[in-house]
């Protein structure tokens, strides 16, 4: 298990600064929190880190492997993923075919064939729906798998789009804005998933506008304003940091 590094990252869209010169550190077995007012760039480091965008400057890697200039497709292979902030359903699909959407990083034949169910695909599918469904019982999502994901409740469309990242078996778990929307309720039975997985060594982030939330998760919150970094620490030092309440009243 490696930890994901970010070396002085920048990104210009045009004047706008998204992100600059940004350096953190994801260390697998901990949940890393990254807070920050609207329009800070909290998810232009996770389209940076997922290859979705390219980077103006800087590095990203994680352990050995130089990610910065690799392929999104390359990226999940070699262990991310991540989920949504406004969630990425194909909404008329069943819950479980959604998740499935999420195992084909392990597969040989193309997710394609996989949905299209040509005779090579079938057995494959069939193991495929099996892991799925083992999922959806481990969230007691069972009894929607058959329902479209688009109309679902909210908090139960976030688990499906949590459920398809997990599907992957990911080493590192980029989470932007996972709870949003949920209750309390749910977003703490969230909170004990993402713990689990930490424990057992993932490298996870933690985007989340929930100071409680993040507090009571993260032992390290890095905190960004304008795309720069202001704070980082400990998340109960982070919330009392001047800068970090003048970002937030300025917000
Ligand atoms: N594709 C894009 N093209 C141009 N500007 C962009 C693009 N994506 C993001 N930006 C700009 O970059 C800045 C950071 O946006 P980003 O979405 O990363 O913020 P955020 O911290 O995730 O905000 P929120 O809390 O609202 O989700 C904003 O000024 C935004 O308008
Ligand atoms: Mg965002």
């Amino acid at each position: 298990m490696s930890t994901l590094v970010l070396d002085q990252v920048s990104k210009h869209f045009g004047g706008v600064v998204a992100a600059d010169k940004v350096s953190m550190q994801i260390p697998p077995g901990r949940i890393t929190g990254l807070i920050g007012p609207n329009g800070a760039g909290k998810s232009t480091i996770v389209n940076l880190i997922t290859g979705m965008m390219s980077l103006t400057a800087g590095t990203i890697r994680l352990g050995d492997r130089d990610l910065t200039t690799t392929s999104p497709h390359e990226i999940s292979r070699a262990g991310l993923a991540r989920t949504f902030q406004n969630i990425r359903l194909f909404k008329e699909a069943p819950a479980i075919d959604n998740v499935m959407g999420g195992f084909h990083r392990h597969e040989d034949s193309s997710l394609l064939a996989s949905i299209l169910a040509l005779p090579s695909a079938r057995a494959e599918t069939r193991r495929i729906r099996a892991r799925a469904a083992e999922l959806l019982e481990r969230f007691n999502m069972t009894r929607y798998a058959s329902f479209p994901a688009g109309g679902l409740a909210y908090g139960h469309q976030r688990r499906v789009e949590f459920m398809r990242a997990l599907a992957s078996q990911p080493n590192v778990l980029l989470l932007d804005e996972p709870v949003a929307g949920m209750n309390d309720v749910e977003a703490n039975e969230m909170g004990v998933i993402f713990k689990e997985l930490a424990a057992e060594g993932m490298a996870v982030l933690l985007i989340e506008h929930n100071m409680r939330f993040v507090t009571r998760l993260c032992e390290h919150v890095y905190v960004l304003d304008g795309g720069r970094l202001i704070s980082e620490g400990e998340p109960k030092k982070v919330i009392a940091d001047p800068a970090v309440i003048a970002a937030y009243l300025g917000a």
